[in-house]
């Protein structure tokens, strides 16, 4: 595979912030683990929110700390995908969204990166002390599901989310898989 980096969001990446949120939104994709990529049109404004979730002086009421990451390809610098990692939970991230919520840009799907980008979040992580990660998907995502396995996620339970009426499947991930 081309060599990728996970780099948290920056400036330097707001014009590919950008097109990637534009590339979504064409394909009418799901916008896991961008946070509120989807209704900020900006990239700098997106990018301040990120860094407001990153603190607790700047934290939004409610929310919980996040790091917002990139999954950049080396060769064009192009965002394939984007992962979002919450650093505790709340009660609704408890049952229905987990630690962990992230997307693949629909021109770059099925090529792994997926399974790359969590397996490269994982050390991540584990450094703020989440020894197992919840990752949680809907039940006919099997995209997603796939991942969270090929990444030694073990599954827990069903739960029906009552807001959007489905059933979602819930995972948990050791992060300190060390391959
Ligand atoms: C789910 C998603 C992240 C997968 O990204 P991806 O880069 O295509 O995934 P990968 O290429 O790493 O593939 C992972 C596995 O899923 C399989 N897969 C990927 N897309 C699939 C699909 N649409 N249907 C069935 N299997 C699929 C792959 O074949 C691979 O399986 P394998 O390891 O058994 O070969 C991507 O489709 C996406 O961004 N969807 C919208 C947002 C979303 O659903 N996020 C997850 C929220 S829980």
């Amino acid at each position: 595979m081309e060599e990728l980096v996970l780099v948290k969001v920056a400036e330097e990446y707001a014009s590919q912030i950008a097109d990637y949120r534009q590339e979504m939104l064409d394909m009418g994709s799901s916008m896991d683990g961008t946070g509120s990529l989807k209704v900020m049109e900006n990239p700098y404004d997106y990018i301040a929110k990120c860094r407001d979730y990153e603190k607790k002086e700047t934290l939004p009421e409610g929310r919980v700390i996040a790091t917002q990451f990139l999954l950049i390809r080396r060769s064009d610098n192009k965002i394939v995908g984007m992962i979002q990692v919450r650093h505790h939970f709340n009660e609704y991230l408890e049952k229905y969204s987990g630690h962990i919520g992230y997307s693949v840009r629909p021109s770059e799907r099925k090529k792994g990166y997926a399974k790359t980008m969590l397996k490269m979040a994982l050390p991540f992580c584990n450094s703020i002390g989440l020894d197992k990660v919840l990752i949680t998907c809907d039940e006919d995502n099997e995209g997603s599901e796939r991942t969270i396995r090929a990444n030694g996620g073990e599954f827990e339970s069903i739960i029906f989310e009552p807001n959007e009426g489905i059933n979602l499947k819930r995972f948990w991930v050791k992060t300190d898989q060390a391959n």
